[in-house]
This record gives structure tokens, sequence and C-alpha cells, in this order.
């Protein structure tokens, strides 16, 4: 049996970090292996990509470039081979951030993103995206109390709604594997919408 392959998403500051965790372990307390890893990154390689995607000024096309050669790596190495033994792999980011940032953000086109991910990813798709929607105004407050921001965070809320708008339109096209969370509230309340699509979605392999 493969593992199940799930990804967490949203704009900087919607808060899906502090829910990565207790995601593990409610898998982990249901007979899954996890493996956490993130994007851009999970590869040593990709790693130094993205030290370059967040802190050096480049075009919209040289970033989508670099992620997906992040990705490709991180796919071959790290991904795939977890899921073929099966274990669960639970992404921080994924393709859809692709589209939402640098297609939805800064207006790059979507056509050439998806010759990109179908070439880098063979037709692999996470089994289950889980999309903390929040309005740009209500991140961007969240974020003001985080630390020093990178090339993505110091935008503001225009762009940040663009990126929105990209997430709706991956979800709108690929709608049996998105699970739209409302990450309005506190903690407890977004942990508990989280729960009930992971009941949903997730089974159990005790
Ligand atoms: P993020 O995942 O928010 O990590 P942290 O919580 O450590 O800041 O940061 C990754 C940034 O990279 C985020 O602003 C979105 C951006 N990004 C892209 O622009 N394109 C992509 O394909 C990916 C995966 C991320």
């Amino acid at each position: 049996m493969t593992g199940l392959f799930i990804t967490f998403e949203g704009i900087d500051g919607a808060g899906k970090s502090s829910h990565l965790e207790a995601t593990r372990e409610w898998l982990q307390a249901r007979g899954h292996e996890v493996l956490g890893t993130r994007e851009p990154g999970g590869t040593p390689l990709a790693e130094l990509l993205r030290e370059a995607v967040l802190h050096r000024p480049m075009d919209a096309l040289t970033e989508a470039l670099l992620v997906f050669a992040a990705r490709r790596d991180h796919l071959a190495r790290v991904i795939e081979p977890a899921l073929q033994r099966g274990i669960t792999v639970l992404c921080d980011r994924f393709t859809d951030a692709t589209f939402a940032y640098q297609g939805g953000g800064r207006g790059f086109d979507f056509g050439v993103l998806r010759q990109l991910e179908a070439w880098v990813q063979q037709g692999r798709q996470p089994d289950l995206t889980v999309w903390f929607d929040l309005p740009a105004e209500e991140a961007a407050v969240r974020r003001a109390a985080a630390r020093s921001p990178d090339r993505f965070e110091q935008q503001g809320a225009d762009f940040f709604e663009r990126v929105r708008s990209g997430y709706q339109a991956r979800a709108d096209e690929q709608p049996q594997r998105y699970a739209r969370i409302d990450a309005r509230g506190d903690r407890a309340t977004v942990w508990a919408r989280v729960q009930r699509v992971l009941e949903a979605r997730c089974v159990d392999r005790r």
C-alpha cells in the first residue's frame, strides 16, 4: 500500500504551520508512519534553492524554474521513495503554492506552470491538500507579530489577495483533493476544523 501524500497550503500568516505538528501526531496515533517535509526544500539541494528563491531578487520565470527544480529533487529523492514504502508524507506547501504565488501573485502564465508541473511530477498529485484560507488583511495582522520578512512576506495585501485567488482557482480545478479550512478564529477552533477533514479523508492504519 503506498503512503498518503498530504500538503498544507495558504498565504503567509494564515496559520498552517501551527497545525502541521498536531496533524503529524494525529496521523501517528492512527498508525501512520509520517515523514514531515517542506517546499521549497526537503533535500540539501532544494534547501539551497530555497535560500535563493526567498532572498535573491529574480523574475517570476526564474522563481518558477527554481521552485520546480527544487521540487524535482525533492520528489525523486524523498517524496516518491517514502510513498512507495507506505510512508505518509506531510508536506508544508507544494505545487499549489507555485500556482498561487508565481501564478496568482506575480501574474505568471498558468499554462507554462501546468507544463512544468507535468514534466516534474509525471502525474503525481497530493491525495489531500488542506488549504488554510484567510483574508489577506487578517493574515497581515498575524504576520506583523512574526520574525523578519522574506521576499514574499514583504509584499502588500493586494499581492496576497492575488495569491489567495490563485489557491481558489486551483481548488476550483481540482475540488476532489482540496479541503478548504476557514482559518479565521483561534487556534483551537481552526484545529477542530482540520480534525474534521482528517477524520473524513485519512484512513485509520492501526
Ligand atoms: P513558508 O512556507 O511560509 O515558510 P516559513 O513559514 O518558514 O516562512 O515560506 C515559503 C515561501 O515561499 C512562501 O512565502 C511562499 C513561497 N513559495 C513560492 O513562492 N512558490 C512555491 O512554489 C513555494 C513552494 C513557496
